[in-house]
């Protein structure tokens, strides 16, 4: 019996394809025609005018920042509901991250708490350059509060769509909101280049500082001059060619995740106690992860014995980000609580969502879950 996983890479001949041409072209080199390509088609797909493929969505967003002059002093509020990597680039500059408790319905950052701890911060005299919101499991952040927030109080916002492409917020597509976005490429996301990211941007300037950041920040001499500290960030050429395939792939693949949305909520529609996360208005939404919220005094179970009976048969699940207000690396970094984050990684759940996931493992899924959930207690 293989494992199932809760998103595994979905690869088919047209990547195989994709790589061996960029191979046989012999630009075996973080540049290339395919990471040219893979920009261009990922700029007009989600409508921005500018794009630079990274080597991971981690390192898009640091070098934004850094681009930005984001540094020591400076305090950068962020969604506390968000894997590390948000926290952990903003770190990397020297900013202080601030986390901003979450919406409680959709997960994603609370606009009005958000502006009251700009607000805040800025009383107690701290710099606020920019703010970081982030997408979470494939629904985007509310773009037009955000929006509205970051116009009143002169913020640049750089949005981690890290796990939403494909996703929209009203007709704003997730990669093209803020004076940047990020994208990320890894091997457990919507699609995947193994590992890999993307700043887009509106901003020639950024995306120019951005690139040359990423290679080393090489002044154009032949014996390299450099100015500044730059970065080893830029994306192969072999993986973009990877990223064009699945780029050409991902409507079918965010479709097949839409279905296995449908079939977690048939499968608990008659389970009182059990809700799927982030269920409405979810045509918007890439449908990345597939999570329930358990309320255990309902059900009589809790997500961790569910994850613990799914285990036994082989199937991974997993609690909902736990908070980084929570987290041993961050407890002590300003933040602005309302207990929404924690309630939700308390009690929720991502379930296997992979569109590779084929009907034989969907079927093992579905009677694990149905055989726990019908157990006698
Ligand atoms: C919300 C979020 N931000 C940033 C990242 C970082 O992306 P990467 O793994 O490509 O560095 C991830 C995923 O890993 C993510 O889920």
């Amino acid at each position: 019996m293989s494992r199932i996983y809760l998103s595994s890479p979905d690869i088919t001949p047209l990547e195989e394809h994709y790589v061996v041409d960029a191979i046989r072209s012999g630009w075996v080199a973080p540049l290339g025609p395919q990471v040219d390509a893979f920009e261009q088609e990922m700029a007009a797909r989600v409508g921005a005018t500018h794009a630079v493929a990274l080597n991971s969505g981690t390192a898009a967003l640091h070098l934004v920042l850094v681009s930005w002059g984001v540094g020591p002093g400076d305090y950068v509020p962020t969604s506390t509901l968000t894997f590390a990597a948000t926290a952990n680039a903003i770190t990397y500059t020297g900013a202080t991250p601030v986390f901003v408790d979450s919406d409680p319905v959709t997960g994603n950052i609370d606009p009005a708490l958000l502006d009251e701890t700009i607000g805040k911060l800025r009383a107690e005299g701290r710099n606020v350059p920019a703010i970081v919101p982030v997408d979470i499991l494939g629904k985007c952040a509310d773009y037009a509060a955000i929006a509205r927030i970051a116009a009143t109080r002169e913020v640049k916002v750089l949005s981690d769509s890290a796990e939403s492409l494909g996703a929209r917020s009203g007709d704003i597509l997730a990669g093209s909101f803020g004076d940047a976005a990020i994208l990320s490429f890894n091997g457990n996301k919507i699609m995947t280049t193994s590992g890999g990211g993307m700043v887009m941007t509106g901003d020639a300037a950024l995306a120019d500082h951005v690139r040359f950041l990423s290679t080393q920040a090489r002044e154009p001499a032949l014996h390299y001059e450099h100015k500044e500290i730059g970065y080893n960030y830029r994306l192969s050429n072999l993986l973009a060619g990877l990223g064009r395939a699945q780029l050409e792939r991902l409507d079918s693949m965010i479709a097949r995740r839409h279905r296995h949305r449908d079939m977690y909520a048939n499968i608990f529609s008659d389970v009182d106690g059990v809700e799927i996360f982030q269920r409405e208005d979810d045509e918007h939404d890439n449908c990345w992860l597939t999570a329930i919220i358990v309320d255990q005094s309902v059900t009589g179970w809790s997500t961790a014995e569910l994850s613990e009976a799914l285990a036994k048969d082989d199937i991974e699940s997993r609690p909902l980000w736990k908070p980084m207000h929570l987290q041993p690396v961050f407890n002590s970094h300003p933040s602005a609580i309302t207990g929404a984050a924690q309630s939700l990684f308390e009690t929720g759940l991502s379930l296997p969502s992979g569109s590779a996931l084929v009907p034989e493992q969907l079927l093992r899924v579905q009677r694990a879950i149905d055989g726990y959930i019908k157990q006698p207690r």
